[in-house]
């Protein structure tokens, strides 16, 4: 048995054959599976590894090469895709052989972060991964956004077919990237398929010559629902005038739906707006993301009030270690090994025993320190959970990306 990456080319008769019969409608018919090579340049910078038997793909783990904002820093994060074993060859290892290998290599090419979406949050866990919120959808009538038809809106809305508005869209998310806590984004090469299939709508709002919201959309017929993906705004006024736009469907639409960072309050968009906002999961398809650190390098330098703890991290063949966190000057400084740091705060600080995802949801927000022994990531005493908590304040992921 041997584990190898793959050539791009190799996919269809590898990999692709595993993912196919896991993830599609299976056998997929003949003139489908003929088809897939065409999906090849989406895929051309991912990595993959395959434990193969002879001829035999056993199993296979894929990353596509992504950047994420972790607490206003964007750092190179692994998005972990394509996670199959063959039926008769599940529940031997290979798996676990395959993403530890994987990860390892990426941590090594410099990768500070990792996200994916699991079928099951508790297999990633083993894999050091923290659960992070799961997006709202909120659906409501155009009916009740009649106060927006009258206002008097500065600025201005472009409406195109997502072939001529993918660079609007794509430069948008560019500046969400910089600016939002736990926003991804694809590699270009993968992402352009949006632009290629265009099998959607784009609605962009614009103040000042610059874009202040967008949306992608679809309709499924008169009468029926505008499906809307993310609503990405950076002001009130974006949203205001995307909503505007959405109140000019009334007489065409029933219902409107759109995706919403976790924590927007659609409630408060509008008076008399009545909304259903929910997040429904469900095992192993409707999942909120997961996400971790690859190295704690990624922390260093980030914006933060004063603290200081030693953490002991445990249990991970990555970032397992003992790190000095010292945020005195407003910038977290990370020093790997037992020393107590600078001679002017040689003072031992409160320590605390965490795993990889224990640390990984402080960095990401989103649990407190005195949550992270009840969960079994970690023995945290009173002392180094205050430092802790100044250090990593509570903050909600946004990931956008779904790969
Ligand atoms: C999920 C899947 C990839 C697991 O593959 P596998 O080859 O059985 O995994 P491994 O044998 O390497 O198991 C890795 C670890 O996860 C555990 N595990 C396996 N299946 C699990 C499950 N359903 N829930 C929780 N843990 C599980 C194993 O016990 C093992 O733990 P250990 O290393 O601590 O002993 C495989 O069942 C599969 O292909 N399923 C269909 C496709 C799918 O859902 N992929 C995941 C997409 S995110």
């Amino acid at each position: 048995m041997k584990i190898r990456r793959l050539a791009n080319e190799e996919r269809p008769s590898t990999s692709w054959r595993l993912q196919e019969y896991a993830f599609e409608r299976s056998p997929m018919p003949p003139e489908q599976a003929a088809k897939l090579r065409e999906y090849l340049p989406y895929h051309e910078g991912n990595v993959t590894l395959v434990v193969q038997d002879g001829a035999e793909t056993l199993a296979a783990v894929s990353m596509i090469p992504m950047r994420q904002n972790v607490r206003g820093t964007v750092h190179t994060m692994a998005g972990v895709s394509g996670v199959v074993s063959h039926p008769l060859a599940r529940r031997q290892g290979h798996i676990r052989t395959l993403l530890t290998q994987l990860l390892g290599e990426l941590r090594d090419e410099g990768y500070a972060v990792s996200a994916l979406y699991p079928f099951r949050p508790s297999f990633y866990g083993r894999f050091g991964y923290a659960a992070l919120p799961h997006p709202r959808t909120v659906s409501f009538s155009p009916a009740d956004l009649g106060g927006w038809l009258r206002a008097d809106l500065p600025g201005e809305l472009r409406w195109q077919r997502i072939r001529d508005g993918y660079d609007t869209h794509r430069g948008f998310t560019e500046r969400l990237l910089a600016s939002r806590h736990g926003f991804s984004l694809l590699p270009d090469y993968r992402d352009v398929q949006r632009r290629e299939d265009d099998k959607r709508w784009i609605v962009s709002a614009r103040h000042d010559g610059e874009v202040v919201g967008a949306v992608t959309y679809t309709i499924d017929g008169h009468g029926g629902t505008l499906h809307a993906d993310d609503l990405l705004t950076v002001s009130p006024l974006g949203r205001a005038l995307l909503l505007q736009f959405f109140a000019r469907h009334v007489d065409q639409v029933a219902r409107i739906s759109t995706v919403v960072a976790p924590d927007e309050t659609p409630e408060l968009w509008s008076t008399d707006l009545a909304t259903h906002t929910e997040s429904r999961l469900s095992f192993p398809s409707s999942v909120a993301p997961m996400a971790r650190l690859l190295s704690l390098d990624a922390l260093h330098g980030l914006s933060t009030a004063p603290g200081r703890v030693r953490v002991d991290i445990v249990d991970d063949p990555f970032v397992a270690g003992s790190y000095l966190l010292d945020g005195a000057d407003g910038r977290l400084e990370v020093t790997r090994g037992s020393g107590s740091g600078s001679a002017a705060t040689s003072a031992s600080p409160p320590t605390a025993t965490l795993t990889a995802a224990g640390i990984s949801a402080l960095a990401y927000g989103v649990l407190d320190p005195d949550e992270l022994p009840l969960r079994g990531f970690g023995t945290v005493p009173r002392e180094a959970a205050a430092e802790l908590r100044a250090l990593f304040p509570r903050a909600v992921p946004y990931l956008f990306s779904d790969f």
